[in-house]
C-alpha cells in the first residue's frame, strides 16, 4: 500500500494523515485537556513541521525532476546507441528492442515487439540461433556469435550478436539481452584482406618460380623461331609451331604480370623512352591479341619522350591499358590508339589535373573504339578488385596497380568514357628533359653543372677528394680544404673569390654551422650548401634562420650534389 502513494497523490495523503490523526488524538487524549501553554508550544511545534515538510517537498520534486532527466539520457542513449538491442524471451519473442535495432532489420520498433526473434534470421543460419540460445540458457554464461539476419525488405546482412541471460527478480522467467551490430563492413575488409594474403601468397609464389619459367618459354620461343625459319611457309607445320610461337608469348606476357605483381623491392629509377616501350609493348600485344583490332601508335612529341622511372613497372602501365582496351574490343574488332606527346602544364592547368606541379610532362593516352565504361562504374574502376569481366577473364586489379605505379612515380592518370563511344585513359609523367645516350643507345641522365667557383670543406679526405672530383667533372672550379679554420681564414682574405660554399656539419675546432655564421657575416648572401649525417626538419629550420640554403644528407649522391648545386646557384644568382 505505501508503495503506492506518490507525492502527487494529494487526496489520497490527505486520507491517511487524517486517519493518522485520529489515532494519535486517542493515544494522545482530549486537546481540551492541554493548558494554553502547551496549546501555543503545540501550535509553534505544527508550523516549523510544516514548513520542514514543505522544505522536504520541494527537494523531493527536485530529486524527481533529476531522475526524470537520467531517466530521458538513459533512453536517449539506449535508443540511439550505435548497435541495435533486443530483449527477449525465452521462448524467442522480442519484448523490448532500441531504434537502433528497429532501423537494423528496417522495421518499426511497434511492430518488432511481439515478433519471433528468429524470423529475422536467414534460413541456412537458423540452425546457428537455435544452438547458441540453447546453450546459453543452459549454461548462463554469455554467448558471441555470428550468423546473416534479413530485412524486412528481404536484404541480408552479416550480425554480431552478444547475448547474455538476466533473470529480474525470484519466479520472474528468464529473459534474453541481445547486442547486435551489423558487421558487413569488417566481413568486406576480412574477405578483402582474405584476397590480399592470397595474391600475397601467390606473389612469393610467382616470384620464386617465375625466373625457371621464363627461361623455360624463352627456349620454348627461340627453338619455334628456329624451327620456323626451316620450314616452308604456309604449310601445316609453319602454322602450327606459329600458334606455338603465339602460345609462348602469350605465356611471356602473363609471367611478366605476376612478375610485377610480386615484387616488393622499391622501384628501381632509371631514364626511360617511352616510345621505345610503347612499340616493343605493341609488338608483343599484336601476336596476342585477335586480329580484327588495329593497333596505332601516334607519337606526337617532337623530342625524345624521357621518363625518370622503373622499367617493369611502366611496362606494366603500357600493358595494362592496352590489355584492357583489347578486352573491350574483343567481340566487335576496332582500333587502339596509343598516343605519345610532350606537353608543358602552366600553373592553372596543371591544377586541372589534380594538382600536378607544373611542368613538362610526357602525356602517354591509349583508347580504343570499344564499348566504353558506363557512367556508374567509372567511379570505381581503379578501386582494386573492381571488374566487369567474368572471374576468369579478371581479377579487377589491372588498373588498380596502374594507378599506384602512376602515383608512386608522381605522375596523374585520367579515365574518360561515353557508353559505345569507347574509353581513353591519359597518364601524365613528369618529363626528364636533360637526356644524353650511352654508346648502345640508352638513356642517361644529364647532370647539371657550371663554371662558379665553389669552396669544398670537410674533415675526411676521402669525401672531400671525392666531391672535388664530381663537381670538378661537372665543369666547376672547386678549393678544398679539411680544416674549416683555415678555409674561414681562406674566405676572409678573398671574399669574392667564391660564389658557394659547401661544407659538412661535424668538425672539429669550428662545426659547419658556425663556419657558415662567420662566412655569412663576411659576405651576406654567400650561398652555403651543409652536409650532415644527421637531423631532418627541425635542424633545417634552424639552419635556415641563419641563411643556410639547402641541408644534404649523407651519403650524398652524385645526381643530387650535381642538382642541388645548380639550384642553390641559379636560386642566389636570381635574387642578386
Ligand atoms: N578500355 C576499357 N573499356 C571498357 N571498360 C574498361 C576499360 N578499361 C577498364 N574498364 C573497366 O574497368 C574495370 C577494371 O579494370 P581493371 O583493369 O582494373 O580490371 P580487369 O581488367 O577487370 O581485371 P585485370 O586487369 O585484373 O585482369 C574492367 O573490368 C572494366 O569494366
Ligand atoms: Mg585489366
Amino acid at each position: 500500500m505505501k508503495k503506492e502513494v506518490t507525492i502527487t497523490d494529494g487526496a489520497k495523503i490527505r486520507q491517511l494523515a487524517e486517519a493518522a490523526l485520529k489515532t494519535s488524538s486517542h493515544e494522545h487524549g482530549d486537546l481540551s485537556e492541554i493548558s494554553p501553554e502547551d496549546m501555543e508550544n503545540l501550535i509553534h511545534e505544527l508550523r516549523v513541521h510544516q514548513i520542514e515538510l514543505k522544505i522536504q517537498n520541494q527537494e523531493l520534486r527536485r530529486i524527481q525532476m533529476e531522475l526524470e532527466k537520467a531517466r530521458d539520457r538513459y533512453s536517449h542513449l539506449y535508443d540511439f546507441a550505435p548497435v541495435g538491442y533486443f530483449t527477449v524471451s525465452e521462448k524467442g519473442i522480442v519484448t523490448e528492442a532500441n531504434l537502433t535495432a528497429a532501423t537494423l532489420l528496417g522495421m518499426e520498433r511497434s511492430s518488432l515487439a511481439g515478433s519471433l526473434f528468429s524470423r529475422f534470421i536467414l534460413n541456412e543460419d537458423q540452425d546457428i540461433f537455435y544452438l547458441q540460445q540453447k546453450q546459453l540458457l543452459e549454461t548462463e554464461r554469455p554467448q558471441s556469435f555470428r550468423l546473416r539476419l534479413v530485412k524486412k525488405d528481404g536484404d541480408e546482412f552479416y550480425a554480431n550478436l552478444e547475448c547474455i541471460v538476466v533473470e529480474e527478480g525470484d519466479g520472474c522467467p528468464k529473459q534474453i539481452r541481445m547486442v547486435v551490430s551489423d558487421i558487413t563492413k569488417q566481413k568486406d575488409l576480412e574477405n578483402q584482406l582474405r584476397q590480399a594474403q592470397k595474391l600475397e601468397a601467390i606473389g612469393t609464389l610467382a616470384g620464386g618460380i617465375a625466373h625457371d619459367f621464363n627461361n623455360i618459354l624463352s627456349a620454348v620461343i627461340d627453338f619455334a623461331e628456329f624451327a620456323l625459319d626451316d620450314v616452308k611457309k604456309g604449310t601445316h607445320l609453319a602454322d602450327n609451331l606459329g600458334e606455338v610461337l603465339i602460345g609462348g608469348k602469350r605465356a611471356k606476357l602473363l609471367v611478366q604480370q605476376i612478375l610485377t605483381f610480386s615484387r616488393k623491392a622499391p622501384p628501381k629509377l632509371a631514364p626511360l623512352r617511352i616510345d621505345v616501350m610503347v612499340k616493343e609493348t605493341a609488338m608483343l600485344l599484336r601476336s596476342t591479341i585477335p586480329t580484327n583490332i588495329e593497333i596505332d601508335i601516334d607519337i606526337k612529341s617532337a623530342k625524345d619522350p624521357c621518363v625518370m622511372g622503373d622499367e617493369s613497372q611502366i611496362h606494366q602501365v603500357i600493358l595494362n591499358l592496352c590489355t584492357n582496351a583489347a578486352h573491350a574490343m574483343e567481340a566487335e574488332g576496332g582500333k587502339m590508339t596509343i598516343g605519345i606527346d610532350a606537353i608543358t602544364l602552366d600553373n592553372g592547368k596543371a591544377e586541372n589535373i589534380s594538382n600536378l606541379p607544373p611542368g613538362k610532362y610526357v602525356k602517354l593516352s591509349v583508347s580504343d573504339t570499344g564499348p566504353g565504361i558506363a557512367p556508374e562504374n567509372i567511379e570505381r574502376i581503379f578501386e582494386p578488385y573492381f571488374s566487369t569481366k567474368a572471374p576468369d577473364r579478371g581479377t579487377g586489379m589491372g588498373l588498380a596497380v596502374v594507378d599506384g605505379i602512376v602515383k608512386t612515380h608522381k605522375g596523374h592518370i585520367v579515365a574518360m568514357s561515353q557508353t559505345q563511344r569507347g574509353a581513353i585513359f591519359t597518364v601524365f609523367l613528369p618529363m626528364l628533359e636533360k637526356v644524353e645516350y650511352t654508346p648502345d643507345g640508352i638513356p642517361q641522365e644529364v647532370m647539371p653543372g657550371g663554371k662558379e667557383h665553389i669552396l669544398l670543406i670537410d674533415d675526411e679526405s676521402s669525401v672531400v677528394k671525392l666531391n672535388k672530383m664530381i663537381l670538378e667533372r661537372l665543369g666547376y672550379e672547386v678549393t678544398a680544404s679539411t680544416l674549416s679554420l683555415d678555409a674561414l681564414e681562406l674566405f676572409r682574405s678573398k671574399p669574392n673569390h667564391f660564389d658557394m660554399v659547401i661544407t659538412d656539419m661535424t668538425m672539429p675546432n669550428l662545426t659547419g654551422e658556425k663556419l657558415a655564421v662567420e662566412l655569412i657575416k663576411i659576405r651576406p648572401g654567400i650561398p652555403v650548401i651543409i652536409c650532415t649525417g644527421y637531423g631532418k626538419e627541425m635542424l633545417e629550420e634552424l639552419f635556415a634562420k641563419i641563411g643556410i640554403k639547402t641541408v644534404l644528407y649523407k651519403p650524398v649522391k652524385m645526381a643530387e650534389l650535381a642538382r642541388t648545386a645548380r639550384k642553390v646557384l641559379d636560386a642566389g644568382r636570381r635574387v642578386a
